[in-house]
């Protein structure tokens, strides 16, 4: 198997706990103890691609409704940031061009995860995939794209083949390996919580890299690594040393 080629810890929906999820000021946070970051890519009512992780607003901003349902301009009008802490007040839902950006500027390795809507996994992966593209085109690091939506991981490698691949999973199904490979996935993500180490060792053995999600605790972490494991996906990104 080639070396593991991005950061070995991903700072989880960019800050983990430290800041509002999946924002900019999340990501500066992240890029002081992480060079990796993940987020979730949704599309608001537009068609813009943005950065949030439920499919409705009340938990992390200050509006009320469906993502899916909300234009672009109502969007930028939302307080992102409160309900984490006063000091991140108006901070905004960001859209994947600008976290782009940031990213490349910061030179952080990214794990972008496709976020469909009920219904929209097709057109969701279509405008994430070409946009994740367009953005990175020449990039030293290209985006990991990853989701629980197969659907979802079909159109991103008709469209986007260049990109790699993930398949998310909760506890790993007996099959996993039979679905990555359909997929041309190169990368298993699976649930830090229910993961063994006979699990481990059986997916890298057969060639594919794992990456786990969401391990907080350090000691664990390490016993990961010790595993084998090629990332941790974290919330505590500055208690997880890299392995
Ligand atoms: O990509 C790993 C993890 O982010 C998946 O779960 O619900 O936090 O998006 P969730
Ligand atoms: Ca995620």
């Amino acid at each position: 198997m080639t070396p593991w080629p991005y950061a070995r810890v991903f700072a989880h929906r960019c800050g983990g706990v430290l800041a509002p999820e999946n924002t900019l000021a999340g990501l500066e946070v992240a890029s002081r103890y992480a060079t990796g970051v993940e987020f979730d890519v949704m599309l608001s009512a537009s068609g813009t691609p943005v950065l949030i992780h439920d499919e409705t607003l009340e938990r992390t901003t200050n509006g009320s409704g469906r993502v899916a349902q909300t234009s672009d301009a109502r969007l930028r009008e939302l307080d992102a940031g409160s309900w984490r802490d006063a000091r991140f007040a108006g901070e905004r839902i960001p859209t994947l061009d600008e976290v782009a950006r940031q990213c490349l500027v910061r030179g952080l390795d990214v794990n972008l995860e496709i976020k469909p809507s009920d219904g929209q996994d097709e057109v969701t992966a279509r405008v994430a995939a070409l946009s994740a593209s367009a953005l990175w085109r020449g990039a030293a690091s290209l985006p990991l794209l990853s989701s629980f939506s197969e659907t979802a991981l079909r159109v991103a490698a008709e469209l986007a083949p260049e990109l790699p691949r993930g398949l998310l999973v909760g506890a790993i199904p007996l099959d996993w390996h039979e679905r990555c490979r359909a997929l041309g996935a190169v990368a298993l993500h699976a649930d830090a919580r229910t993961l063994t180490r006979e699990q481990a060792r059986g997916v890298l053995d057969a060639g594919w890299w794992l990456v786990v999600y969401t391990e907080n605790d350090p000691a664990r972490a390490r016993m990961l690594f010790d595993w084998g494991v090629n990332c941790i996906i974290t919330d505590h990104p500055e208690l997880v040393a890299e392995g």
